[in-house]
């Protein structure tokens, strides 16, 4: 314990004064350091300036195993994809011209379609999010966190992603070795399972569940779509299921109270996602606004991140900033 404590301490010392070290740690092969060393890098942006893009989200594929309904990727003409050495020289051409970046999420499509190229990939950034169906096993990244899409038990999960896979996500998402959260995202078809899908997942190793809801496309009023009252009612079971599961739920109290229909679309029309991130397409190019594409519905967008940044960058809720911490780190 003295001796882990020391460590941490010589860690963060190291990281204050030289913030840089990040590649020579993780090359060391010295996980734990180079998560002290970002949490640095984090603090010192709250705390002194926020250059941005903070990060990059990337995806990594245009092909995927499954078929969701929800699904805002199938709508986008991603018909071909950079070949493995034109990704990687993309990326590091990215990484060389947007500094600020130090946090990279992957996705797609499906991205551990192309494992090989993900695991070098994730060794650029000191901080990455791998976001998968989990239908295949996932590689041992120790810099970054999965996110595994599991929309609801079993039967309110393939009513949305299609049968046939919930045994082998849930076997591949129910590790220890590796930081492994759950994410959800609440619609029509899957809202009314939330206490249900706690319990089952409760006793899994995962770190916790985030929820966020379906976002629609412009114009188009889908069946998926939670209306702005019935989004409301939901985040009143969330907050008042936190009571009882606490951190497991992802979402911090200040995030889901600002994702509430009186305030979220002021949020989500100055959304700062497009500011903090970049996002890329399978073919390298920029897309724009945000990794859902142009068509996505910003006064109906039902994702967490424009609420979790009005939360931490912004408003700098303490919940939703140790919240962060915990995400990425598992304490
Ligand atoms: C496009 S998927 C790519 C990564 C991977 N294939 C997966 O399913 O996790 C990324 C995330 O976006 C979510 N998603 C897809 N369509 C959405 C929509 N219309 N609104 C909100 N989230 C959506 C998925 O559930 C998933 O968690
Ligand atoms: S697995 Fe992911 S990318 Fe594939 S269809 Fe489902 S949500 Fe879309
Ligand atoms: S779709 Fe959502 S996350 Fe994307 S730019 Fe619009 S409000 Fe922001």
């Amino acid at each position: 314990m003295l001796a882990k404590n020391i460590k941490h301490s010589v860690g963060i010392l190291i990281a204050v004064s030289r913030y840089n070290i990040f590649n020579t740690l993780y090359l060391a092969g010295d996980e734990e350091m180079a998560l002290l060393n970002t949490l640095y890098f984090l603090i010192r942006r709250f705390f002194f300036k926020v250059d941005f893009p903070l990060g990059i989200s990337v995806d990594l594929t245009n092909r995927c195993n499954l078929r969701c309904k929800h699904c805002y990727f199938l709508k986008q003409n991603q018909s071909t994809e950079l070949g493995d050495e034109e990704s990687l020289l993309r990326i590091q051409e990215l990484k060389k011209n947007y500094p600020s970046v130090i946090h990279a999420a992957w996705l797609g499509g499906e991205p551990l379609l192309r494992k090989e190229l993900l695991v070098q990939c994730v060794r650029l950034f000191p901080i990455n999010m791998i976001v998968t169906n989990g239908t295949i096993e996932l590689p041992v990244i120790k810099n970054g966190v999965f996110n595994v899409s599991v929309d609801g038990t079993r039967r309110y999960y393939e009513s949305v992603r299609g049968t046939g896979v919930y045994d082998k996500v849930k076997d591949n998402a129910n590790r220890n070795d590796i930081r492994i959260n759950v994410t959800c995202v609440l619609n029509r078809l899957n809202a009314d399972c939330i206490e249900a899908f706690l319990d089952e997942w409760k006793n899994t190793h995962i770190q916790g569940i985030s929820f966020s809801f379906y976002t629609p496309q412009r114009g188009i009023d889908d069946s998926l779509y939670l209306d702005g009252a019935q989004k409301d009612r939901i985040i009143d079971r969330i907050l008042n299921l936190k009571k009882e599961y606490g951190n497991f739920i992802i979402n911090s109290c200040s995030t889901l109270k600002l994702m509430k229909s009186t305030v979220s679309s002021e949020i989500t029309t100055r959304c700062m996602a497009p500011r903090a991130f970049l996002s890329i397409d399978a073919k390298g190019k920029i897309k724009n606004p945000c990794v859902m594409g142009s068509e996505a519905d910003c006064s109906r967008c039902g994702c967490v991140v424009p609420f979790e940044i009005e939360s931490v960058l912004r408003k700098k809720h303490i919940d939703s900033i140790l919240t962060v911490k915990k995400f990425y780190t598992g304490h």
